[in-house]
């Protein structure tokens, strides 16, 4: 087996939907529609990658920054692919690529449940903030009540 890595484009946005749909842990909403990815990618290129093992896509990261801190959306790893350094890989990858671009920290957000995902992180060198609490809302007046 030989993992390519790559850049994302918004052609391999079925496939990443695929992969985010099945992977668990993963919180998609209407902002993950095509029309929002498309836009996401446009204002951050060269951020986001994925893994290829021949023509089937393994693994995903969306990564872009708003000017000052960086973000990594929705990193997931194909199930049977797992445990072999891909999801570290293109974490370090979208890493590489923000501090290309002038932006010298990252932050995520992870599912208080996914004691997985958080000891990946964990694992390969984030720090978890208990100082701080996620707020949302809609721009609308609706209240989000807790929606991604
Ligand atoms: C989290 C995820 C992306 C990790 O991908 P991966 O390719 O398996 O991770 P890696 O192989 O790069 O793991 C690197 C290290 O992290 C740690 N790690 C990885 N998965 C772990 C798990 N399930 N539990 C505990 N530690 C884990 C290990 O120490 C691993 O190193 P090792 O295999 O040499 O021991 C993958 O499990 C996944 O897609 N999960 C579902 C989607 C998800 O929850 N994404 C996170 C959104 S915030």
């Amino acid at each position: 087996m030989h993992i390519i890595y790559r850049i994302a484009t918004i052609d391999d946005y079925d496939q990443m939907m695929k992969l985010w749909t099945s992977s668990g842990g993963v919180g998609l909403g209407e902002a993950d529609s095509k029309g929002n990815i498309t836009r996401y990618m446009a204002r951050n290129p060269g951020l986001s990658f994925v893994a290829f093992d021949a023509d089937q896509l393994v693994g995903a990261a969306l990564c872009g920054h708003d000017g000052r801190r960086g973000f990594i959306h929705h990193l997931a790893v194909q199930q049977t692919y797992r445990h072999q350094g891909i999801g570290k890989t293109l974490a370090n990858r979208c890493l590489d690529a923000l501090k290309a671009a002038g932006i010298d920290k990252c932050h995520l957000f992870v599912f208080s449940i996914n004691f997985e995902a958080r000891a990946f992180w964990e694992e390969i060198g984030w720090s978890h903030r208990s100082d701080l609490e996620v707020m949302s809302r809609y721009t609308t007046n609706n209240l989000t009540q807790g929606k991604p």
